[in-house]
């Protein structure tokens, strides 16, 4: 899935130019985000404009210009690049890259990304052959550049033979391999709960929260995207199940939900307890509807089982992460669930703070682990933090 990924696409001054339309179009057909980088001499070829088009994101080309208010190009397109592709790729920018040489917006902005950078290089037979060219070549590839391999046919000038860019289709191939291939997580098996849970009063009515799901099901994104075997229990949500599940078990009720839970929780090395579950629900569930009458209504509640909390007890070896809502004293509380459930870390949130909590695709979250240590993080989107969460339960991981 190169969904959501942000590929940075220098694109050089060759014929071939035109064809990085087709790259950038098949990219936002996969719903990637696509920021083109074209060298001057690109731009002789086809104009920044057509890329802005295809790519809908400004296209940089001067080095000086700034991208946003504040945004040093070179820099936040290499912070922001997940892949660096250059198609196509000329003689000129790979002996820059081998050498050194940072002089352009391109050039510049791959040296300083920490991204992998994949090359595809087309020109003229007899300069792809050139010693010079090959040892560049070989040089980039021991520094951990990737290539891909240009065809033989025939070339703009009518020669025939090797230096033809590879097809659209390889290229694009060979970036979604690249931008799929980070599976730390692979193998490793995830349970995530998410969204509330429904505690029915009558055939008709129930008691439930605001809770959209929308933080668990980003973190089983996440950790599909990873290579994770993800279990997702689901109380009622109005989202798009994610691709790549192991299973999905939707659920209603906090009953429902601690018996899911617990049917495959054995098996799991991870649990992330994002649900909403109630914590109370109605003693008795009227077998017919309630018809309303003049004297009121009293609905007595019972507790629901605290599935983290007895998961907390059976805990061995996993990892149990826990989240916490608050609208006060959100460190004390969130402390004491930690410890009361037996977490590794929770995930507190301040539902007073505008852009946290329930309903929203945003977060403002401190992560508190079992050393007590706190992490305070600022605004971001649901699918950043659960990233972040992956990387924190990683760092757990023997
Ligand atoms: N949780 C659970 N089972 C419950 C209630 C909550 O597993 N019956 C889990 C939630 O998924 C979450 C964490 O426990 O990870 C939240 O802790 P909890 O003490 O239940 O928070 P609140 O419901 O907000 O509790 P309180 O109303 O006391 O603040």
């Amino acid at each position: 899935m190169v969904q959501n990924k942000n590929v940075v696409l220098g694109i050089t001054g060759g014929i071939a130019a035109y064809k990085a339309c087709d790259i950038v179009s098949d990219l936002k057909k996969l719903n990637a985000n696509v920021d083109v980088i074209m060298t001057k001499a690109a731009t002789e070829f086809i104009t920044p404009l057509t890329l802005q088009s295809i790519s809908q994101n400004k296209v940089a080309v001067d080095m000086f210009q700034t991208l946003g208010n504040w945004e040093i190009g070179h820099i936040s397109l290499a912070k922001k690049a997940d892949l660096l592709v250059i198609a196509p790729a000329t003689a000129d920018i790979i002996g820059k890259l081998a050498n050194g040489i940072a002089d352009d917006l391109l050039s510049t902005t791959v040296m300083a990304t920490k991204a992998p950078v994949l090359i595809a290089p087309a020109m003229n037979s007899n300069m792809y052959t050139n010693s010079i060219v090959q040892a560049n070549i070989e040089k980039l590839k021991n520094n951990g550049f990737w290539f891909i391999t240009p065809e033989i046919g025939r070339l703009a000038c009518g020669d025939i033979g090797e230096g033809k860019l590879a097809s659209v289709e390889t290229i694009v191939n060979q970036i979604t391999k690249l931008l799929t291939r980070a599976k730390d997580f692979s193998g490793r098996k995830i349970l995530i709960t998410a969204g509330p849970t429904q505690e029915a009063i009558d055939p008709v009515r129930f008691i439930s929260n605001r809770s959209s799901g929308k933080m668990g099901y980003a973190l089983a994104e996440a950790a599909v995207e990873r290579g994770a075997d993800v279990t997702l229990i689901s109380g009622p949500v109005a989202l798009t199940r994610p691709n790549g599940l192991d299973s999905f078990i939707p659920v209603e009720s906090a009953i429902e939900m601690r018996q899911a839970v617990m049917d495959c929780f054995q098996e799991m090395e991870i649990i992330i307890m994002t649900a909403a579950v109630g914590d109370f629900k109605p003693k008795r569930k009227s077998a017919e509807k309630i018809k309303k009458n003049d004297s009121g209504l009293t609905i007595e509640l019972e507790k629901t089982p605290d599935i983290l909390a007895e998961l907390g007890k059976l805990k061995g070896d996993r990892i149990l992460v826990g989240f916490a809502a608050e609208t006060q004293n959100l460190l004390e509380y969130a402390g004491e669930k930690l410890v009361q459930k037996n977490l590794d870390f929770i995930v507190a949130n301040d539902l007073t703070q505008e852009g946290a909590g329930f309903g929203v695709s945003t977060n403002i979250v401190k992560i508190i682990d079992c050393s007590g240590n706190v992490e305070e993080f600022p605004l971001m989107s649901k699918l950043e933090l659960g990233k972040i969460i992956l990387d924190r339960i990683k760092g757990l991981l023997i």
